[in-house]
């Protein structure tokens, strides 16, 4: 995603806006906590476009400290236009003390993050690189999936969401290849209408707005939330058995 017909000083621009964006994401590896001025859990977009899903997330959740990453300055000045009109505080001064725009290729990530320094990895709309030949470069390919396990803390997450059938399935392949739990599939998130406990992405309000179906899924990663997922599944199948609306395959009966 590329913007046209923006004067070149994107660069002037964004390095006068340290409070918001970080220009040399690797400086702060391991300091993270440091920028945000808090211990609050981080959850980052790896490839956040233009920034409406991370600033309307930084906003709606205080308690969290929001990244979103992108590799173009021009898409960093329009997540701070986004970010700054979207939230000002009582004084009327823009600020928005629980996101950061960085710029950074999630490439590596593993310069930029610490083992276990993110909570939350939402892979949204991600380009789908439909040339096999450049399966590598897909942000869901298993050699991203496990820089993000690195990245992942004890409860932590990949939300994704697509509206790319084949890249849905190519996903779907790598997440069970690397042995990640997924949960909350669906191959038509909004089929009964937009669903107001999710925040939308741009390319997501444009796909619904014609119609398309939007793909998403839950990985969970953090060994803390795996046995969480575990439990809940086995007490759900239980009481399913006890309500008997599923045949136990131990039962001799036919
Ligand atoms: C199709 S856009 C989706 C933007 C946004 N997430 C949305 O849903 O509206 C994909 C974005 O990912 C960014 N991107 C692609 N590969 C990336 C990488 N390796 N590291 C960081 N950003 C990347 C692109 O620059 C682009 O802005």
């Amino acid at each position: 995603m590329r913007l046209r017909g923006r004067k070149n000083n994107f660069r002037e621009t964004l390095e006068l806006q340290q409070d918001l964006v970080v220009l040399e994401p690797q400086q702060l590896k391991g300091r993270w906590r440091e920028f945000f001025g808090n211990d609050n859990p981080i959850h980052i977009e790896c490839g956040m476009g233009k920034g409406q899903f991370i600033s309307r997330m930084s906003g709606n959740n205080p308690h969290i400290n929001y990244i979103g990453m992108d590799i173009y300055d021009e898409l960093l000045i329009r997540g701070s236009e986004k970010a700054r009109a979207l939230w000002k505080n009582e004084k009327g001064v823009n600020e928005v003390p629980n996101l950061a725009l960085a710029r950074g290729n999630v490439e590596f990530l593993d310069k930029m993050f610490d083992p276990g320094e993110l909570e939350r990895i939402y892979l949204n709309f991600s380009d789908p690189w439909p040339k096999s030949k450049h399966g590598k470069r897909r942000l869901t390919h298993p050699r991203f999936l496990m820089k993000y396990k690195q990245a992942l803390n004890e409860i932590g997450e990949i939300h994704f969401k697509t509206d790319s059938l084949s890249l849905f399935e190519f996903s779907l392949n790598s997440f069970s290849a690397i042995e990640y739990q997924m949960r909350n599939i669906s191959l038509d998130l909004h089929r009964n209408g937009i669903r107001d406990d999710l925040v939308l992405t741009e390319y997501e309000t444009k796909f619904v707005g014609q119609g398309m179906p939007i793909y998403r899924l839950e990985a969970v990663i953090g060994e803390k939330i795996q046995q969480e997922h575990r439990r809940l599944v086995a007490e759900d199948l239980e009481e399913q058995f006890r309500r008997g609306t599923m045949k136990d395959p131990e039962s001799e009966d036919e």
